[in-house]
């Protein structure tokens, strides 16, 4: 177990059968519906952040938005080949030792974990408290994967269900420090 002094969470949206992009990175199968669903919570989650860490994967589709949707947030991405000075945005590290130390350096408090690879990796290191998955009802077959290969169990406590418009079903699980 890491000592940390933030909390994290994720908020991510999923088909049914577990895919959180296409293979090509397609998402507009999850935005359209995702529009449907009405008011799903992301800016009552996103207001109480301080900082998005975020794997190159997500970094990269994402910096284009404009406007750019992390304004006033500290954004740290991790990847091993994109160039320190890449985008004055962003910080950049190299590993999870240095993102931690990062984190723990700018006295982070409340962090947002996005990115699947990123979301594994947390979900190891026991550095996730609570995932909040947003179920579009589609199945695409194939695509970029929330979870993988754990390995130990990882025990979630359900906290709540709702079920949002066009049949979009969102949960909210906590997972308890392993003692
Ligand atoms: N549906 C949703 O809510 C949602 C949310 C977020 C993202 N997405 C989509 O999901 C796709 C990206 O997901 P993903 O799982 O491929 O990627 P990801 O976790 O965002 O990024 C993976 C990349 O992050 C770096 N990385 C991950 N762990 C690392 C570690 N421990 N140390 C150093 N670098 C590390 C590596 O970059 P290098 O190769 O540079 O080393 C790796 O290739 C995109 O299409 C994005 O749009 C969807």
């Amino acid at each position: 177990m890491v000592d940390r002094a933030f909390k994290a969470a994720a908020f991510v949206g999923v088909s049914l059968d577990g895919f959180i992009a296409r293979e090509d990175g397609d998402l507009h199968w999850l935005t359209s519906r995702g529009e449907a669903a009405g008011d799903y919570g992301y800016d009552a989650f996103i207001e109480g952040i301080d900082t998005v860490v975020m794997g190159r994967g997500t970094y990269e589709p994402g910096r284009t938005y404009d406007p750019w949707p992390y304004e006033g947030r500290h954004v740290a991405v991790l990847s091993t080949t994109l160039p320190l000075d890449a985008d004055p945005r962003i910080s950049v590290h190299r590993d999870l030792g240095d993102l931690l130390r990062a984190l723990d350096e700018r006295g982070a408090k409340s962090v947002y974990v996005d990115g699947g690879q990123v979301i594994r990796t947390f979900l190891r290191a026991g550095l996730i408290d609570a995932l909040t998955i947003t179920t579009v009802p589609v199945l695409i077959g194939s695509g970029v994967p929330l979870f993988g290969p754990l390995e130990r169990d990882v025990p979630l406590r359900h906290v709540a269900t709702r079920v949002l418009g066009a049949g979009v079903v969102q949960s909210t699980y906590a997972i308890e420090p392993v003692t």
